[in-house]
């Protein structure tokens, strides 16, 4: 499993299905009406946490009430939210999204005025912690400098950008990223009919380059390598393309990471974005049972800082070393029955080698979870049994 940051923007989806899609000046009424939360960013990093990663949403939000939903539905989808950034001035993004029952196609109109994610944010980040850095390819004021210091501080990790739409400038950080997925609006708003002719008038040796067409399949390029097509996926019935393009993306860097070959990347990337067109929105993707899955990796971990991860049945856990061992606890304190990180993050005292709910100020033992001291003095977390794989990670025991 990789530790994932995706830097983006978050968007709360309202999306009505309807029977057809509305002609200008009529009115029309919807089958159903779902709020979810939504931008590709936000879309990418839940997908691969159904893959097994562990991601954090580095991302602005607004302060009103409609943030809260958004908020809580990021949390929900176990993704990390450590890097959000309020700001006073500015609403919730929102798309407002008419969902085509008949072919799945949606329709988006969305509507923005929050400032994006600013070179200082992102400056903040310990970056050198993630095995993997993903950017939006938008915001060209601050992308450049986000993108150079990444190139810096990063030894190993790659870097992916999409570049769904043009945006002026763009083309002069291509060279600062290991992969670039490009999508078809890009490259038809450029003059290129398919992306094999987007592709061959790049000169970008250092780059795995993928350019995605929905049921025209993808072209691809590994480094220095000859472009190469793959074909989409035969759909019969789509449901609902609404992320398609955002579980391509997720799908293709997880294969990535797992087996460095571009072309077996894309080929699965393809069958995902195809199966989650055949159903209705990105939950359970996978279907996996949460034990199946790894919960973190032992790399990930420290003793000065709890690590907290939620499984796919929505169940939190804090885990964090002791010594050279590693204690897993349910998030949840007993004096309330709230997660320990409920009000704000959980507290580590490294040299009494305790833990504090953020709730009530109880203090735990690491070493056995008992409380020592608070209003629940006495009791104690309780301990999750784990097993760690030969590669670090680690799994809640059957
Ligand atoms: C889907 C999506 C939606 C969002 C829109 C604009 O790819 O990310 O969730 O509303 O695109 O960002």
């Amino acid at each position: 499993m990789a530790k994932i940051l995706g830097i983006g923007n978050t968007v709360l989806d309202i999306i009505l299905t309807v029977t057809h899609p509305p002609k200008e000046d009529q009115e029309i009424r919807a089958t159903h009406k779902h709020i979810q939360s939504g931008g590709n960013i936000n879309n990418m990093l839940y997908v691969l946490n159904q893959l097994g990663h562990q991601t954090d949403l580095c991302t602005t939000v607004a302060a009103d009430s409609e943030a809260k939903i958004l908020l809580k539905n990021v949390a929900h989808r176990g993704i990390g939210t450590e890097h959000v950034q309020t700001f006073i001035k500015g609403q919730t993004p929102t798309s407002y999204i008419h969902l085509n029952a008949q072919n799945g196609s949606r329709t988006i109109v969305h509507y923005r005025d929050l400032p994006e994610v600013n070179f200082e944010q992102f400056a903040k980040i310990e970056i050198e912690e993630y095995d993997w850095i993903h950017f939006e390819g938008r915001n060209m004021d601050n992308l450049p400098g986000m993108i150079n210091i990444a190139k810096t501080f990063l030894t190993h990790q790659p870097i992916s950008l999409e570049v769904e739409k043009p945006r002026e400038g763009i083309e002069s950080i291509f060279s600062q990223a290991n992969l670039i997925i490009f999508s078809h609006h890009y490259a038809s708003a450029k003059g290129f009919p398919d992306g094999q002719t987007l592709l061959e008038s790049l000169d970008l040796p250092n780059t795995d380059l993928v350019c995605t067409w929905g049921a025209r399949g993808a072209w691809f390029k590994e480094k220095n390598g000859p472009i190469k097509h793959q074909v989409a996926v035969k759909i019969n019935q789509a449901i609902d393309t609404l992320g398609a393009g955002d579980t391509f993306n997720a799908s293709l860097i997880h294969k990535f990471y797992e087996t460095s070959s571009l072309s077996k990347s894309v080929a699965f990337a393809c069958e995902l974005a195809a199966k989650k067109c055949q159903q209705q929105g990105l939950d359970g993707l996978l279907k996996p049972t949460s034990k199946q899955q790894p919960i973190a990796n032992i790399k990930h971990l420290s003793a000065e800082k709890t690590t907290v991860v939620q499984t796919e049945d929505l169940k939190s856990y804090v885990l964090i070393k002791y010594n050279d061992e590693i204690r897993c606890y349910l998030n949840n304190c007993p004096h309330q029955n709230v997660h320990l990180n409920e009000a704000y993050k959980i507290d580590v005292n490294p040299f009494e080698k305790t833990i504090k709910c953020s709730v009530h100020d109880a203090w735990f033992n690491i070493e056995d979870g008992e409380c020592i001291k608070g209003p629940c003095w006495k009791e104690t977390l309780e301990s999750v049994a784990l097993t760690l794989g030969d590669n670090g990670d680690i799994y809640l025991k059957e």
